[in-house]
């Protein structure tokens, strides 16, 4: 009971009691003050230590109960779980290395110089179109002058929006103005939704693995994350069916086109029956496409947006990174009207507004036509990686490796045979000087240990075939010398 004396709860603050009472025994978890298997004051005990409600804390254990953090013995109490703190410790070990591949993953740490990188999704700045967007920067600040630095509307410089209107047209995708919002990269995108849909405790439902940064964003907000496997040909729609039902999520956070991290694409029944089954449980999907325009062996890259006909039921977010330049921090999303006043709301508290002077200079280069050489320049540059990928794979992967081609975009998704470790596998290929993103990063546990991606974004064909032969020939060892120590422990062999 000692440990539980000096929690503090405030009943002046908004925030429910039974929430700050989680909060406070969360935190005695997390930092190590309670142990595995240790059993929680009996709620009575509790509610009079602390002078508040028998409900109140039955609450708050019920949260901790979900989230996995205790379990219940019939007729005996609530427990510290078991599991949760080998997740802590496991974490604990890798953390330094899971956050430094994180970083990698954002592409915000330097791999070293002579790696051969698989493990950004970021373009390479020699595909930066510098000098076109130096002559639009000019002629804005010779048009505009000052009034390039003044604050922009949160909802976009006008004149962008109206051409991004008119752009996505080409997409299918009709829309009003005002239903498109400018955002500073797509991760803000989700983060204002997160700001604007949810509230503590609410479900969001995602594919399994998803990105990262969208699950970061949603946990931020306290919301429940629920995934749902993905299967060649888009998400388990009987098993989305399923989790809908059961835990009635705010909206599901899909990738359809070349998904991140699998590369897979939703086939176009898949992406209908989704529309439907959204509908009909009223739940919102929110659409990250950050790469369709990077389609280069289907005709099918249709939106779930496009779908979305009378644009009540599909955010979507369009990231500009993988196919411009990633620093200008320029994007946009489409919402249904009823979220446009708490969007640009959470916008405005995010950053009041994207920079202007960047949003009027990309005005100009998609008015002059610029915008469009560009992305047929770009497609070209990863056609021609993809193409390599393919083959090398090909060439040299052993066949124990199992993959599926994905149709465009810069990922690929592979799985290695079980009795081959991951980490020991990462660990040999930062030796060799090759970088990939292990398959762990993309998991709402972190607890897959047998898949990775690679994509093709930050390197040449050269480095690509390369790449691709270290990386086999380390798996080919892993599974010769697995093989050898098989064949010893058999032969040696104690017969019990
Ligand atoms: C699937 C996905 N969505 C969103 C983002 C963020 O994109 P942006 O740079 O536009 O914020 C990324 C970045 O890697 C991503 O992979």
């Amino acid at each position: 009971m000692k440990k539980f004396e000096n929690i503090k709860i405030y009943k002046d603050k908004r925030e429910h009691l039974y929430v700050q009472l989680y909060k406070e025994i969360k935190n005695l978890i997390i930092e190590g003050k309670l142990n595995k298997d240790e059993k929680l004051p009996p709620i009575r005990k509790l509610a009079q230590l602390l002078d508040i409600n028998n409900v109140t804390v039955v609450k708050s254990y019920h949260i901790l109960e979900e989230e996995g953090l205790v379990y219940k013995k019939i007729g005996s109490g609530t427990y510290i779980s078991s599991d949760f703190i080998t997740y802590i410790s496991r974490n604990e070990q890798e953390k330094e290395r899971v956050s430094s591949l994180s970083l990698i993953e954002q592409g915000q740490i330097q791999v070293k110089g002579n790696m051969i990188n698989f493990a950004s999704a970021t373009p390479m700045a020699e595909l930066f179109p510098v000098d076109d967007f130096k002559q639009v920067l000019n002629e804005v600040l010779d048009r505009d002058k000052g009034r390039a630095f003044d604050y922009q509307q949160s909802q976009g410089y006008l004149p962008l929006r109206k051409t991004l209107v008119e752009y996505i047209k080409g997409y299918n995708i009709i829309t009003d103005i005002d239903n498109l919002q400018i955002i500073s990269g797509a991760q803000q995108g989700i983060d204002i939704i997160a700001k604007a849909l949810l509230n503590y405790g609410d479900t969001v439902i995602v594919e399994s693995p998803s990105y990262t940064g969208a699950i970061a964003s949603f946990k931020s907000r306290g919301a429940k994350i629920i995934d749902v496997n993905l299967l060649e040909d888009g998400i388990d729609l009987k098993n989305l069916e399923k989790k809908i039902q059961i835990f009635k999520p705010k909206f599901i956070y899909l990738m359809p086109n070349f998904q991140n991290p699998t590369g897979i694409s939703y086939s176009i029944n898949k992406k209908e029956e989704v529309i439907k089954l959204c509908k009909k449980y009223k739940v919102y999907i929110v659409e990250d496409d950050y790469l369709s325009d990077l389609n280069f062996y289907s005709r099918d890259n249709t939106t779930l947006k496009s779908l979305d006909l009378n644009n009540e039921l599909v955010i979507y977010v369009k990231s500009f990174s993988k196919i411009f330049m990633p620093g200008l921090r320029l994007g946009f999303l489409v919402a249904p009207s009823i979220f446009y006043d708490n969007l640009i709301f959470a916008k405005h508290l995010s950053d009041i507004s994207t920079s202007g002077l960047l949003q009027r200079a990309l005005e100009l280069y998609f008015s002059r036509g610029t915008w469009k050489e560009h992305i047929k320049y770009m497609e070209e540059k990863y056609k021609s990686g993809f193409d390599t990928m393919v083959g090398s794979v090909k060439k040299y992967m052993p066949p124990e490796v199992k993959y599926i081609y994905p149709k465009g975009g810069v990922n690929f998704w592979f799985k290695l045979p079980k009795e081959i470790s991951l980490k020991h596998f990462y660990e040999q290929a930062i030796n060799k000087n090759v970088a990939f993103a292990p398959g762990n990063l993309f998991f709402i546990h972190n607890h897959d240990d047998n898949h990775f991606r690679l994509s093709i974004a930050s390197v040449n064909n050269d480095e690509i075939d390369k790449g691709i032969s270290i990386l086999s020939n380390i798996i080919n060892n892993l599974i010769n010398n697995k093989v050898e120590k098989e064949k010893i422990k058999n032969i040696y062999k104690p017969i019990l």
